[in-house]
């Protein structure tokens, strides 16, 4: 085979351009750490006397040795390059690789392989064709095996090359690759949504059955991995998909142009086409179709253009534009899968923010309704979701997005999940359906207002919310607070967390899935209480900032007063006016604030008391000086 090399390009287009004829084939590997990837993509490049591109930058260093001349490569200087580049592939997700044979090209997905990169691999496999699923013939199928399958499958990958690898190390026994295949069917059979399972067995260090036939298995009779990358099926594997384009950028009215610049997600769209644009629905018809290049009379899925449409409809940057014989649909909740990513558990209730294509959304999880255990497939009950755990749960969004779900339309049915305080991805997730309990509820109009509710107490409506360790004085100080507020004739109302425990949320304990309840239904009774015009003054631990800040969020900016009774835990642990923290320490009380249970003091509260400083009447007073200013 004469091979030509276009490695580690960033420009796909160009790659593609470049081969046009050729049909493309795109795969992923996966394996474990050790199971031997890049000994797999190394060899099948060294045998098949690939040239390299010298934007190969691991190997760039000693590029005079490894050359342009295909058989002068060094075989294990290779493979090190390979496993080295996508080590530090880890920063950008996923490292593609682009190679081609005289009948085909590829582009290869190639993920890191330690456990806390399953989310590059579930990246690279949402696009491929096939998953090579690398087994170690020592090792037989591990659960990390089953994991990878699992997403794999998840994201849509019908067809599974099975490599058991270092079969050299078995003496080439068939009885150990047969195992492992009979393994590996049994799980796979009656649980992945697979087409095909081809097993190939292979020594990637050696090059049995990567690229040439092995002399040292007779008894397969199969093809080799190349044999099958080369014949392989591919076409409409993955569904056609309408027309699909989100806005990345809008060109301003006033440079006498008005065009929508994205990349087609999928589909194709041609002059003249109706469209529809997400959210809202307005139609409009393609008027031009804009590249560098110049004018297109249509476009495809992976190019970027600037399309321009016939009537003047008000379009923003994270709008889609989908055909309109097939739009999108719309809609703030959905059941969906989620693979959580992330160290910290996945909480439900708790706020995320959601990114699916150019729109982003506030993202509240609801209560899981079952994980998914990877190794045998059922469903098990759970309250949340541990690092690579999968599992489904319903979403609910802040406002209503375009979708199509995942199984339709692999680019515009998936999403990712972002923590709002550290900005980090913690999540994927597949949107399964829209879930149609919120289309028929419409938020009532009042005309009473919160406005005249206030007014008619003559007061400033405001929400005062108290947080500190157990014991810190929270209470004691709303305590006195709300009396000097009542004598200064203002209409007030408190929350506590020791008494609103006892009733609508008695179903609660302390879990921090448990906690992040608590605040949430607490945060949603104080915004009923402000909007009846009251000062709603609020006391319990509320230990996570994700959850002060999502409070915040429900009032008005001004309205939002964070108390901070900065006591030190020392001092708590000493006062033990409960007796509680005694208890904490023998054991008797699990998930303790402060002691077996997290507490993240505010970083710019409105107010701070420092009750070794300030008695609970001087506190009070600090308060109220604060609001009367
Ligand atoms: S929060 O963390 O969800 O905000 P909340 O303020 O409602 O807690 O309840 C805290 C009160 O519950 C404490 O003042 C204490 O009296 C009691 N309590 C019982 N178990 C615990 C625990 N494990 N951690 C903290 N407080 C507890």
């Amino acid at each position: 085979m004469a091979h030509v090399s276009e490695l580690i390009s960033t420009d796909i287009d160009s790659y593609l351009k470049s081969h046009e004829e050729k049909s493309l084939l795109r795969f992923i590997t996966c394996g474990s750490v050790d199971d031997g990837k890049s000994t797999l993509i190394g060899r099948m490049l060294y045998e098949s006397k690939m040239l390299f591109d010298d934007q190969l930058s691991a190997l760039k260093h000693d590029s005079k040795k490894i050359g342009t001349q295909g058989n002068e490569i060094d075989f294990a200087l290779l493979v090190d390059g390979l496993a080295a580049e996508r080590e530090q592939g880890i920063t950008i997700d996923v490292a593609y690789r682009f190679f081609s044979t005289d009948k085909r090209k590829y582009i290869v997905a190639d993920t890191p392989g330690h456990e806390e990169y399953t989310r590059n691999m579930a990246t690279g496999a949402s696009t491929a064709d096939v998953a090579i699923i690398l087994i170690d013939a020592e090792q037989g199928v591990l659960t990390q095996t089953r994991r990878h399958s699992f997403i794999v499958s998840m994201v849509g990958v019908k067809k599974v090359l099975l490599a058991v690898n270092k079969l050299d190390l078995v003496n080439y026994s068939q009885e150990v690759y047969n195992q492992i295949v009979s393994d590996y069917s049994d799980f796979a059979e009656n649980a992945l949504d697979l087409e095909s399972i081809t097993a190939v067995p292979i020594s990637a260090l050696l090059g049995d059955n990567v690229v040439e036939k092995s002399e040292k298995t007779p008894w397969y009779k199969g093809e080799t991995i190349m044999q099958y990358l080369e014949n392989i099926e591919v076409k409409n594997q993955r569904k056609q998909t309408p027309f699909r384009m989100p806005v990345q950028w809008v060109n301003r009215p006033n440079s006498g142009f008005r065009g929508f610049t994205g990349l087609i997600a999928s589909g194709e769209t041609k002059v003249g086409d109706k469209i529809r644009l997400h959210p809202g629905g307005n139609e409009s018809t393609i008027e031009s179709i804009i590249t560098w290049d110049g004018k297109l009379p249509k476009a495809s899925a992976g190019q970027s253009v600037t399309i321009t449409l016939n009537d003047e409809i008000d379009v923003s940057r994270g709008d889609i534009i989908a055909t309109s014989t097939d739009p999108c649909g719309e809609a703030d909740q959905f059941q969906s899968r989620i693979l959580w990513m992330s160290d910290d558990a996945m909480i439900p209730g708790r706020q995320y923010i959601l990114k699916s294509n150019t729109q982003s959304a506030t993202l509240t999880l609801g209560r899981l309704k079952h994980r998914i255990d990877v190794n045998t497939l059922d469903h098990l009950p759970a309250k949340t979701l541990e690092l690579n755990e999968i599992g489904v749960c319903n979403i609910s969004l802040d406002k209503r997005i375009a979708f199509d779900s995942y199984e339709n339309n692999q680019t515009m049915g998936g999403f990712i999940v972002i923590d709002r305080l550290s900005n980090n991805t913690v999540g994927m997730g597949l949107i399964d359906f829209a879930l149609r309990r919120s289309e028929n509820i419409h938020w009532q109009k009042m005309d009473v207002s919160k406005e005249s509710r206030a007014e008619q107490k003559s007061q400033i409506p405001k929400l005062i919310w108290f947080t500190g360790l157990s014991g810190s004085g929270k209470s004691s100080i709303a305590n006195i607070l709300e009396k000097k507020l009542q004598s200064l004739g203002k209409h007030t109302i408190t929350l506590d967390g020791d008494n609103i425990r006892h009733g609508l949320n008695r179903d609660l304990g302390f879990t921090s899935a448990d906690r992040v309840e608590n605040i949430r239904r607490v945060g949603e009774v104080a915004k009923l209480m402000v909007n009846s015009g009251l000062i709603c003054i609020t006391s319990f631990i509320s230990p996570f900032e994700s959850e002060r800040k999502m409070v915040r969020s429900l009032v008005l900016e001004n309205e939002f007063i964070e108390v901070f009774v900065d006591t030190p835990l020392s001092v708590c642990e000493e006062r033990d006016v409960k007796g509680l923290y005694a208890k904490a320490r023998s054991g008797q009380i699990p998930n303790f604030t402060g002691i077996s249970s997290p507490y993240e003091p505010p970083k710019n509260p409105e107010i701070r008391i420092d009750t070794t400083k300030a008695s609970a009447e001087e506190a009070a007073n600090q308060i109220i000086d604060f609001i009367t200013e």
